[in-house]
């Protein structure tokens, strides 16, 4: 659906300081996000403000500032490191001469660039059309029609050809397709969590080295570059630790401030990460906003109900700081907190799985298993665990019971039954939905 891009081009990028908070981004990772689009960054126009302006979003000075800046680098695009209206979009178009892209758009491209799966592809999609659905009044006569580039692939291509009608029936499609999709992925997500393998996610703010991990530890061929967002769509791998193996899933770079529409596009990635037993929370050491970052992460966590799960922080790029050995460090019950690897220079690797051994064995799950009475020696593998919190009896004579269990028993009892009693975990919502 999406054409690739087409490299070459060259922007003009525009950052604003704002005194409060809320607006507040970072010129650094403007720069890195154009770059991840694949563009070149020819002059910035910066200034300070205390609120934007309703017309041009900077200043009447600052647009003519800018506008000389297009014609003197011969820029193709223009872009803001800020949500801007369309109206705002219009106004600078027509003085600047070229075409104005705010943040939003720029973040939409770069996932579209990078969604793999059918998914993933239909939540860009969705989100880019949403996104240009408030857009659709302006007309681009005044710019030079070109194919590809920054903001113009996929569905904007033919957004002049496009009416609200087209557009409101082509959101209704996708959203269809998605909810199949959907379907299809909370089944394949139950199954996993019946079966004899725990899962492992690696979550981190962008460019923290979450891909290079993976591929290192699992050793396959999942894209990574020095370029933002290189995973959209959570990948999964089996690993082998020092007794066991357990499930690695890859999931998408955290960043701040997210667009409102982007976070729906990643409800697939966030879901997965919400049915992990073990977050690897991986962030880079050598970077000066490390604090910083851990906290928005650790925010978006909490915000999508996986801010209890265990986390292991995975202390990367140890190999960029001077005289830094791979270790491990303990909270005060010797339960390991964080360790420190290079995923580059696969360093530290035997010190992270034995890490991630320890943990997995304290993890604990607690769910309803409903036995069929001619099975009922799995009842007294229970209660030699003593893991029955709750005993009742259903009138087929089935006894459903809740059960307080260490995750390294349970798949151990899984794999004793050759995967039946998983398949006697007892969901009370999914009897409602098959009646
Ligand atoms: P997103 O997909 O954007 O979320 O990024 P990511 O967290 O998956 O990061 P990725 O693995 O793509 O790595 C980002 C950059 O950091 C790449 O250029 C890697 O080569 C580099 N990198 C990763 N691990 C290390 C490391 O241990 N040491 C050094 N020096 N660089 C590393």
């Amino acid at each position: 659906m999406f054409d690739r891009y087409e490299a070459g081009e060259t922007a003009v990028l525009v950052h604003i300081d704002f005194s409060d908070e809320e607006r507040r981004e970072d010129i650094v990772e403007l720069q890195l996000l154009v770059e991840s689009a694949g563009a070149r960054s020819v002059g910035v126009v910066t200034g300070s403000r205390r609120v934007p302006d309703r017309k041009f979003f900077i200043g009447t000075g600052k647009t003519e500032e800018l506008a000389a800046m297009v014609a003197a680098t011969e820029a193709n695009v223009v872009i803001f490191n800020h949500a801007l209206s369309p109206a705002q979009e219009r106004n600078l178009e027509a003085i600047c001469q070229c075409r104005v892209l705010d943040r939003t758009t720029l973040i939409l491209d770069i996932f579209a660039q990078r969604a793999r799966t059918h998914e993933g592809k239909l939540q860009v999609e969705l989100a880019q059309l949403r996104h240009m659905s408030t857009r659709l009044i302006r007309g681009w006569t005044h710019l030079e029609r070109q194919k590809g580039g920054i903001g113009m692939r996929g569905p904007g291509e033919t957004q002049l050809e496009t009416d609200r009608r087209l557009l409101r029936g082509r959101i209704k499609n996708i959203n269809r397709r998605l909810e199949k999709v959907d379907k299809q992925r909370e089944q394949s997500r139950r199954s996993r969590k019946r079966s004899e393998l725990a899962t492992v996610s690696l979550v981190g703010y962008t460019n923290a080295g979450k891909s290079t991990l993976f591929n290192a530890l699992t050793t396959s061929e999942v894209y990574a570059a020095d370029q933002l967002f290189a995973t959209l769509d959570p990948t999964l791998r089996k690993l082998a630790l020092p007794d066991g193996e357990v499930i690695l899933a890859d999931t998408v770079g955290f960043i701040r401030h997210l667009p409102h529409d982007l976070v729906a596009a990643f409800k697939a990635t966030l879901q997965e990460t919400q049915q992990a037993e073990i977050l690897l929370h991986i962030v880079d050491c050598a970077d000066d906003n490390m604090a910083d970052n851990f906290d928005q992460v650790q925010d978006v966590l909490s915000e999508i109900g996986a801010g209890e799960i265990t986390q292991l922080v995975v202390c990367n790029k140890i190999d960029l700081l001077e005289d830094f050995e791979p270790r491990v460090d303990y909270d005060d019950e010797g339960k390991p907190e964080r360790v420190w690897v290079s995923a580059q220079k696969r360093q530290g690797f035997d010190l992270l799985l034995q890490a991630i051994t320890d943990l997995i064995g304290k993890v604990i799950h607690e769910f309803s298993v409903k036995i069929p009475a001619n099975a009922g020696h799995y009842l007294g593998q229970f209660y030699r665990l003593d893991a029955i919190q709750t005993q009742e009896y259903d009138e087929l004579g089935n006894c459903i019971v809740t059960v307080r269990v260490e995750d390294g028993d349970w798949r151990r009892l899984v794999k004793q039954s050759e995967g039946e009693l998983a398949t006697f975990v007892f969901d009370p919502s999914e009897t409602a939905v098959n009646g």
